[in-house]
């Protein structure tokens, strides 16, 4: 896409986003010479649809889903197809996985899907596969090699004897500060499928993988992790392009290792702390120079929002547009060799949340 049409499908998406808030993010990939492969995806995470007794739910975290579909729903230009991000479900019952299925029914077109944790510790994931098909798969898409990956197993130990019922194991691993937990990961058996579906992708085909939780290591404490994470970045080490994708932390994030950029997705129901910000835990990802404004509970949607990602000449251009912050760009720096933020703010000059609706 040229940077005319490029700075023409911004302004049509942020005259959207001024009509209200989107929590969904769109995707744009530029990967091809040809500006015929350009596309777009919206991508959708993180609602958590919690149930309360018979038909009734959580209404907010209903309403942040009803909105990202309905506004996803009015994208222009239409996205080729909407990616979800995991944890449809906050306690993985199937009535919660059926009513957040029912609210992702109303999207047009194709929709893939990644499991959550809080979508798989009920029942190990038996009604969301039932639902919604096989936890790993790829695709291709006008030249670009889509992979995903059920991210957050754990051991067996854990997954299958620890625990007396399902409803604990789920609780234990729905905490975000969670001791009794265990660290998720990808897994021998994913990983050998993996490195055998990346077998037949030429290494100059962009590989676009998504997971749910970042398949790099961040803060252990909360599992912003994946315990396999470097062997999973080594399979995805020959190719020349990589993005990772990937829900879970309900912020903002990036990072560049290597070859592989990484993007996080906010979510549709509520925003997580940095893990900084608890105790002054260290966490490994590179200090972010602009922070969300957060958690602001007088502004409903605060920390949720969309961004656009232009993986042009295989280094990704963030986008980010936030309905209640001013709106930034994180460029790929080849003198740096990273994402540099360019409107960098220390943090005593942080621009507030700036408008009601
Ligand atoms: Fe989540
Ligand atoms: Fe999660």
């Amino acid at each position: 896409m040229s940077k005319l049409d490029r700075r023409g499908f911004l302004r049509r998406s942020t005259a959207l986003l001024a009509a209200g808030s989107l929590p969904v993010s769109l995707v744009e990939m530029a990967f091809g010479k040809s500006s015929s492969q350009n596309f777009t995806f919206a991508y959708i995470s993180d609602s958590h649809i919690t149930h309360l007794k018979g038909r009734e739910f959580v209404r907010n975290w209903d309403r942040g889903l009803i909105r990202a579909v309905a506004e996803a729903n009015l994208l222009d230009p239409r996205p080729d197809f909407v990616f979800y991000g995991g944890d449809i479900a906050q306690l993985g019952k199937p009535e919660e996985i059926d009513h957040g299925l029912d609210i992702l029914g109303g999207l047009r077109g194709k929709v893939h899907y990644v499991m959550g944790e809080h979508d798989y510790y009920l029942d190990l994931g038996e009604h969301w596969r039932k639902r919604l098909g096989p936890e790993h798969y790829s695709f291709d898409h006008k030249g670009v090699h889509f992979v995903v990956l059920n991210s957050i197993l754990t051991f067996d130990d854990w997954m299958y004897d620890k625990w007396p019922s399902g409803e604990e194991r789920m609780h234990q691993m729905a905490r975000l500060d969670n001791p009794q937990g265990s660290p998720f990961m990808v897994g021998d058996e994913q990983r050998a499928w993996l490195k055998k579906d990346l077998a037949k992708v030429g290494r100059q085909t962009p590989v676009v993988v998504f997971s749910h939780s970042p398949l790099q290591k961040i803060y252990k404490g909360w599992n912003f992790w994946t315990d396999d994470a470097e062997q999973v970045q080594a399979l995805l080490k020959p190719f020349d392009k990589v993005t990772v994708l990937y829900g879970h932390v309900h912020q903002i994030q990036y990072n560049q290792i290597g070859n592989i950029s990484f993007h996080a997705a906010m979510a549709t129901a509520w925003p997580w702390p940095y893990p900084q910000s608890y105790r002054q835990q260290a966490s490994y990802l590179p200090k972010l120079t602009v922070p969300m404004n957060r958690a602001d509970p007088f502004f409903e949607r605060d920390a949720t929002g969309w961004q656009f990602i232009d993986l042009h000449s295989g280094n990704a251009e963030v986008a980010y547009v936030l309905p209640n912050n001013s709106n930034r760009v994180v460029r790929f720096d080849p003198g740096a060799g990273k994402p540099v933020d360019t409107q960098y703010q220390p943090a005593d000059k942080r621009i507030p949340p700036q408008k009601h609706y």
